[in-house]
């Protein structure tokens, strides 16, 4: 990894890294009690994971939507335990010292308690991740009192859950109806009574949210879409940097069109390979003339 910046000439990575602590458990819930808002996002790499760690974000999330990100499905169900693995284990050599969340894929929590807590364990055991995340609500309960009770730290998710979509009738905002948000409260203090630390809402209206962070009282909301008046904000990193083509959605920012740079970037070298531009002399490696004399003189022996 390069220096941070031209008078910084330190280039060892872990002594950059050594500056920040370790985020805790603790320690976020002492930033939600001192009314600083927590930043979440998502990550699925290492180069990434340093990046986001170096740029102090809290809390990051190895999400299950790496099945289009970065495996290019149209949705998250075909993601296996394995792949959550793999890349969690990346992140978290980028990240040592951001809040580790691996995200449960679909079907590895919803048939058991047991088959949750079994799954849960490896993202801690295989890829030392802080927690695990998994949606639904009050059904999902008995998962989450069972995963925390095996001592992993669990962050539910409500409003829209992509691994639903389909029984939700799509990628929708969720709680609109006042009975659809009178539900969507409910689960949240489901969940909060079976030991979630934090409640994931996205696409949920600004009023909805604002009232479940009012009524948090053991764990803090994060929003997705969801207003402002959460304890902590996340974003999808594809989508602050215009790095997935095939969609944006409404509620994301973009911070930079990184996206554009590497296609521009990508044309050029096709361009100078093609007109020959590429490579110049400081790209390839050379001999001297004693040594090739020496290497021709032999292939005439
Ligand atoms: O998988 C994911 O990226 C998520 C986001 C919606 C935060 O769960």
């Amino acid at each position: 990894m390069r220096p941070r910046n031209d008078s910084d000439t330190r280039s060892n990575p872990e002594e950059i890294m050594a500056e920040r602590k370790k985020l805790t458990l603790p320690g976020l819930f002492k930033k939600v009690a001192d009314g600083q808002p927590l930043s979440m996002l998502t990550c699925y790499d290492y180069p990434t994971a340093y990046f986001q760690d170096e740029a102090g974000i809290d809390i990051i999330l190895v999400g299950d939507s790496l099945g289009m990100t970065m495996l290019g499905y149209d949705g998250t169900l075909p993601v296996t335990m394995d792949d959550m693995i793999r890349h969690s284990q990346a992140v978290r050599r980028g990240a040592p010292n951001a809040w580790l969340i691996g995200d449960m894929p679909y079907m590895t929590y919803q048939p058991s308690v047991e088959r949750a807590i079994l799954n849960a364990g490896r993202f801690m055991a295989e890829a030392s991740c802080d927690g695990i995340k998994l949606e639904g609500g009050a059904e999902m309960a008995d998962r989450v009192a069972g995963i925390v009770r095996s001592g992993i730290p669990v962050m539910g998710h409500l409003g829209l859950t992509p691994q639903s979509s389909s029984a939700l009738g799509g990628f929708r905002v969720q709680g609109k109806s006042a009975a659809q948000a009178k539900k969507i409260m409910d689960d949240a203090k489901a969940l909060e009574e079976a030991g979630v630390y934090s409640i994931l809402l996205e696409m949920v209206p600004d009023r909805v949210c604002k009232l479940i962070t009012e009524r948090a009282k053991n764990c803090f909301i994060i929003s997705l879409g969801s207003g402002r008046d959460a304890h902590g904000q996340v974003l999808i990193y594809h989508d602050m940097f215009g790095l997935y083509p095939k969609f944006k959605p409404k509620m994301a920012k973009v911070y930079g069109d990184a996206g554009k740079v590497i296609l521009d970037g990508l044309k050029q070298f096709v361009k100078e390979v093609t007109e020959k531009q590429f490579p110049q002399p400081e790209n390839y490696f050379r001999m001297t003339d004693a040594e090739y004399a020496e290497l021709c003189a032999s292939l005439k022996r």
